[in-house]
């Protein structure tokens, strides 16, 4: 990689152009912005990219021209990554997790108001874990630092209402249903246990991809913990 710096205001990626290289973020913040009307000069800000994080993929994986502008904030320094590279070293491994969740990810009700795009970015979040039937893959009490998502079998919630008191179930969960997400948008300790019923498999999302990634959907993630007060003990 080459380790490249740009100026505030400057522009490391233009709409349209066509693209050779991909950058990762050490130090600084940019802007992505998009014409979102093909043919209008309007650009909409869809996101801001810091440290950690990389942009401009799309050009190398699919040989299309830019899908967005990119534009420094700050000062930046960028680390450059070729075509060639890419296409040696990340493209195939970046590719087949993109396909093996696609179908996963578009199952997921919580995740229908993405774009296609924007679930690809899940899938390069995922860790995938199995736990087998009866085991605990969350405790109540605990600090929380990953999403779930339930890929196969079912798992249950269950929800001690005072302290040392018995748990109860709360909730039952089946594919493509979501946990965990209460303590990350919270900054609570885990409020409930949630067990595997049979094994499972869940895909797991650490708590800076979850707040990127999921953050936009903080209105209905909000509106579904609502229900969970119907279970006394909140
Ligand atoms: P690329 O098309 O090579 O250059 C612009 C980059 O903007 C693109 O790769 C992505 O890395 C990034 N980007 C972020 N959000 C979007 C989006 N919604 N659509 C297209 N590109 C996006
Ligand atoms: P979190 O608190 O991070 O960890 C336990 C998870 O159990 C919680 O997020 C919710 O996703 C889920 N859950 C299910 N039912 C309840 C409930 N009644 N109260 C709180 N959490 C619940």
């Amino acid at each position: 990689m080459e380790e490249k710096t740009f100026a505030a205001d400057a522009t490391v990626i233009q709409e349209g152009e066509a693209g050779s290289v991909l950058y990762v973020v050490e130090s600084g913040e940019l802007d992505c912005l998009k014409r979102l009307t093909p043919g209008s000069q309007e650009n909409t800000k869809l996101r801001t990219y810091e440290p950690g994080w990389a942009f401009g993929e799309l050009a190398l994986l699919y040989n299309a021209p830019r899908a967005a502008t990119i534009i420094a904030k700050t000062p930046c320094t960028l680390w450059q990554l070729d075509r060639n590279t890419f296409n040696h070293i990340v493209k195939d491994a970046a590719q087949s997790k993109r396909d093996k969740y696609e179908n996963f990810l578009e199952s997921v009700p919580i995740l229908q108001t993405m774009d296609h795009y924007e679930r690809s970015k899940v899938a390069d979040a995922i860790k995938e874990q199995t736990y087998a039937a009866g085991t605990t893959i969350i405790t109540q009490g605990d600090g929380g630092n990953d999403f779930y998502l339930l890929i196969e079998g079912q798992a249950v919630a269950t929800k001690s209402m005072q302290a040392g008191s018995e748990p109860q179930q709360v909730k039952e969960y089946n594919p493509s249903d979501y946990f965990g997400e209460r303590a990350l948008l919270k900054s609570e300790p885990r409020a409930a246990n949630v067990i595997a019923k049979t094994d499972v498999k869940v895909a797991t999302i650490d708590r800076d991809s979850f707040m990127r990634l999921l953050g936009p959907l903080d209105t209905i993630l909000q509106r579904n913990m609502s229900e969970y007060q119907n279970h006394a003990g909140q």
